[in-house]
């Protein structure tokens, strides 16, 4: 018999069909009758197959705007009591895996942060340093000169925060729980925070009750010059230069209103990845606003 379950698009397969039909001496009219019938199976299956492929294809256009989120069209599946009713879309860009870090365009309103900026602006303090051992406040002088206040949900009748919070642990799949309040932050021209790590290692910092596991930066507004949130160490560049901590190398990432920005400070094993080392640049032009958001490894009643 002839092996007609060969796919009929494929050209060698063809051919090697057409060998078989040769050697085995067949009249013509065979010959003939069974390229045809080759012929018909090829177009109409090809037919098919686009049509399925049109009627399957997922309806991308079909986009709406709830609250901010992008809500798509796509079917909804059946949920869980703590589910989400339908999908809904969260863009985001791999920026480097090493550290891991994901910029999501467009993550916040300019409404919402406009909201967030106007609270914090009534509360800001000079930011404070978490010191490591035989460190005080005049040794870690000019290693972060921004100003900043925590503000948590409850802060922000407006409900603004709350949403950022929620969108939040949808992104990262991190629970609200697990977050510490916002620090919301301002950089002046020449402000910066010098490169450093969000984990705290025990070996520098003492026993620690939970860790951080990752960092969500929200720019909460657009900065003319500089101020870009740096990444040294970035795929383990400049690991061995005996890098001062305040030059502004590395992965860049330029601030933009509304933008968000997560790294993991923890491999999945739960050490610290060196390359997660980061820090804001100068700002050299313009004013920088951010809403910091530390995610960590156990939720805020276990703290
Ligand atoms: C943890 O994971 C990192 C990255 O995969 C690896 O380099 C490191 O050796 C691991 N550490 C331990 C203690 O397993």
């Amino acid at each position: 018999m002839i092996p007609f379950s060969a796919a009929p698009t494929k050209e060698n397969k063809g051919r090697s069909l057409w060998l078989l039909l040769v050697r085995a001496k067949l009249g013509l009219p065979v010959v003939v009758l069974s390229c045809s019938i080759f012929f018909l199976v090829g177009f109409f299956g090809a037919t098919l197959l686009s049509q399925d492929a049109s009627e399957e294809a997922l309806p991308r256009e079909r986009l709406t705007e709830v609250n901010g989120e992008v809500e798509s069209e796509w079917p909804a599946m059946p949920y869980g009591d703590t589910g989400d009713p339908r999908p809904i879309l969260i863009p985001f860009q791999v920026l480097s895996w090493k550290p891991r870090a994901l910029y999501f365009p467009q993550f916040a309103t300019a409404e919402q942060c406009q909201t967030v900026v106007k609270i914090a602006k009534s509360r800001l303090a000079p930011s404070t340093l978490a010191l490591r051992k035989g460190e005080t406040e005049q040794t870690t002088k000019g290693i972060r000169t921004s100003s900043g206040t925590f503000l948590s949900a409850a802060d922000d009748p407006s409900g603004a925060l709350g949403q950022i919070e929620e969108k939040i642990a949808r992104a990262t799949m991190i629970p609200r729980e697990n977050g510490e309040a916002f620090n919301v932050l301002r950089y002046e021209i020449g402000q910066r925070y010098a490169s450093h790590y969000d984990a705290f290692n025990p070996a520098e910092y003492g026993p620690q009750k939970s860790q951080r596991v990752a960092s969500f930066l929200l720019y909460l507004s657009d900065v003319e010059e500089g101020g870009e949130t740096m990444f040294p160490f970035e795929n383990g560049a400049n690991m061995d230069i005996g890098y001062d901590y305040e030059k502004c190398i590395g992965l860049r990432v330029k601030p933009r209103k509304g933008d968000g920005l997560l790294f993991y400070s923890l491999f999945l094993n739960g050490t610290i990845d060196p390359m997660s080392l980061h820090g804001s640049c100068p700002v050299i032009k313009g004013e920088k606003w951010v809403a910091t958001k530390w995610l960590r490894d156990k939720s805020r009643d276990m703290m």
